[in-house]
């Protein structure tokens, strides 16, 4: 499929996805299980880089849950598969996360809301964290978004960073504003989202990279 088609397809996809009704579950029963997955891998359409920004700090823990002690915000499970350009999940992939806090700052000593995972054999993934928020870094102010790498064994590392939608609610903050006015925001990285329920939003993001 032409790769403008597929992004087109996913968009439908996933706004039908979303407008079908998904429910995220109350806290502690798991809401990311009956989240449906984005559309599925069907070309070579890679998932796009972004920017690694200043803030990226090597030997972050091995750690999936990123809400250790102190952290606080709106709660966000965040699933998804690793996928080839063929479309075939990558089992051994190397992703690591790492994003701002409910206040808008990373933290450069420790590694508060940082870590990294292998994907198993079925290339799936899932990352408990928190809703980051926006903040201003030397004049630019960026939305609220995560960054992060993929590496499949012995392949290149993809750099990027995922988004939320116009319509998230976390902080109090005006999503809509705030993506329109960053220059960095990359609308095909933008999460598919649940519905916020107890505090927590379920969200789906499916990579494909060169594996
Ligand atoms: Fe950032």
């Amino acid at each position: 499929m032409d790769p403008t088609t597929r992004r087109a397809a996913l968009k439908v996809g996933a706004a039908a996805a979303l407008a079908a009704g998904l429910t995220a579950v109350s806290a502690g029963s798991s809401p990311a299980a009956r989240l449906p997955l984005t559309p599925a891998c069907t070309d070579g359409d890679d998932t796009p880089g972004n920017i690694e920004g200043p803030y990226f700090k090597r030997n972050s823990p091995l750690r999936s849950d990123l809400r250790t002690a102190g952290v606080t915000g709106v709660l966000l499970t965040l699933r998804g598969t690793v996928h080839s350009e063929h479309c075939l999940p990558v089992p051994g992939a190397l992703l690591e996360f790492w994003q701002a806090d409910d206040k808008g700052v990373y933290d450069n000593t420790g590694f508060t809301l940082r870590g990294h995972q292998y994907t198993p054999a079925d290339g799936t993934y899932s990352l408990e964290t928190i809703v980051p928020k926006d903040y201003v870094d030397a004049g630019t102010h960026r939305t609220p978004h995560i960054h992060v790498k993929v590496q499949p064994a012995n392949g290149r590392v993809l750099t990027s960073q995922l988004f939320f939608p116009d319509t998230t609610t976390a902080y109090g903050l005006d999503f809509a504003q705030l993506n329109a006015r960053d220059r960095f925001l990359n609308r095909k990285c933008t999460l598919a989202l649940g519905v916020l329920s107890d505090n927590h939003y379920a969200a789906n993001f499916d990579f494909v990279v060169a594996a």
